[in-house]
């Protein structure tokens, strides 16, 4: 096996633990980052060695050297045209969620990786968490028998929640939901889904134009349902906590999943109760890394040095869209939505649309 060369463009939050996962792994022989935040774009270099260090994400795309690229930045919107050029160039992606913003430019970007034959990956990490992996054994293995029906609670902090609608106007479900259901329509393939309803509530976080809590309900075609109720408008428990509850309930058996975080509480006279290491990707410890990010990102160096398939296939981020942008739909009519959702009639479904 060669170390391969891998490009990351964006080194916020999740570009960092991408950056230095790559930093500190064997599979990967040198590392090119790009950033428009030149002080950041520093920080991140110096604590991972990285050999290229530009603001002009063209740049790792132009290197005919890098084979790999990790798309890490913000606002979403960029996610297209930069996954789109990695692609084009022959390279590997694993590009952040959502895989775009419309169902058009997601068949476009599967339809270049198909043609060169390229790993292309969406960062749905919830699925290198343990309890969740779990789950899907538990259901391939027949230990829960046939599936019956789906439960999903998330929630964030509302600084958290603000950071990301600052940069997009995509909805809870689209933000949020969208790694439950990823998680939903993986464990329960081959089936897909057939119906979704869904509605908002406004709250705490309304004059910022955007509803704090989200439900979704997902029917499958065999009449299993997939309930998820997603928000961002907690209080801090810790920077950027979250807390997810998880029923999965069979025939023969259930799995009940608690990531509520409670299993580690710091109190301090500065900041009184927290949570630690309770945010969605995890983080660093010294020299351990608690949550599922780094693995999904060294899965990722994996699939491309050995040649192995990749976790998340495109095809089902495009489908846990279609899902998503369903739900909107329906959101802003009243209305049970029908899938397949047509492409002409999946604009995103912007908050903007539902606040109007
Ligand atoms: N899988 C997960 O658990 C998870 C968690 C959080 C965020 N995300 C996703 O990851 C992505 C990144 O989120 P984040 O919280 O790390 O964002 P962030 O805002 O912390 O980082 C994004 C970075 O991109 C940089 N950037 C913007 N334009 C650029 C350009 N043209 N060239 C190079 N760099 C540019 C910004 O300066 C910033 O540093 C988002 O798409 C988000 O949806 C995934």
């Amino acid at each position: 096996m060669e170390p391969i060369s891998v490009g990351i463009i964006g080194t916020g939050w999740c570009g960092e633990i991408r950056a230095v996962a790559a930093g500190n792994s064997a599979l990967v022989g040198s590392l090119h980052l790009a950033e428009i935040n030149e002080e950041r774009l520093s920080e991140v270099a110096a604590q991972t060695g990285a050999v290229t260090a530009t603001t002009d994400w063209e740049e790792l795309v132009a290197d005919s050297g890098i084979q790999a690229m990790i798309i890490s930045a913000t606002p979403e919107t960029l996610h297209y045209p930069m996954a789109k050029a990695a692609l084009e160039a022959g390279k590997h992606v694993l590009l952040e969620k959502p895989i775009s913003i419309k169902l058009e430019e997601a068949d476009e970007l599967i339809r270049i990786a198909e043609a060169n034959n390229l790993k292309f990956t969406i960062g749905y990490s919830q699925r290198f968490n343990p309890k969740q992996a779990l789950v899907k054994r538990s259901l391939n293995d027949g230990t829960l028998g046939d599936p019956v029906s789906v439960l999903v609670s998330r929630h964030i902090t509302r600084s958290l929640g603000a950071k990301i609608g600052s940069r997009t106007k995509l909805s809870p479900a689209a933000m949020e939901a969208t790694h439950d259901i990823d998680f939903s329509l993986w464990c329960l393939e081959p089936r897909l889904p057939v119906r979704v309803y869904s509605q908002v509530a406004w709250g705490a976080r309304q004059d910022q134009g955007v509803p704090d809590t989200q439900v979704i309900v997902i029917t499958m075609d065999d009449g299993v349902t997939v309930t998820i109720g997603a928000g961002w408008s907690l209080p801090p428990g810790y920077p950027n906590f979250s807390t997810t509850w998880i029923e999965f309930l069979g025939t023969e058996g259930a799995l009940i999943m608690d990531a509520s975080h409670k299993d580690i509480v710091l109190n301090t006279i500065k900041d009184g109760v927290q949570f630690p290491l309770s945010t969605m990707p995890g983080e660093y410890v010294d020299h351990v890394y608690a949550g599922p990010m780094e693995r999904e990102t060294i899965h990722f160096f994996e699939a491309v040095a050995y040649d192995r398939p990749v976790m998340v296939e495109p095809r089902l981020a495009r489908l846990t869209m279609e899902v998503y942008l369903a739900a909107d739909l329906s959101v802003e009519t009243g209305q049970v939505v029908e899938l397949p959702v047509p492409v002409d009639e999946s604009q995103p479904s912007l908050l903007s649309v539902i606040t109007s």
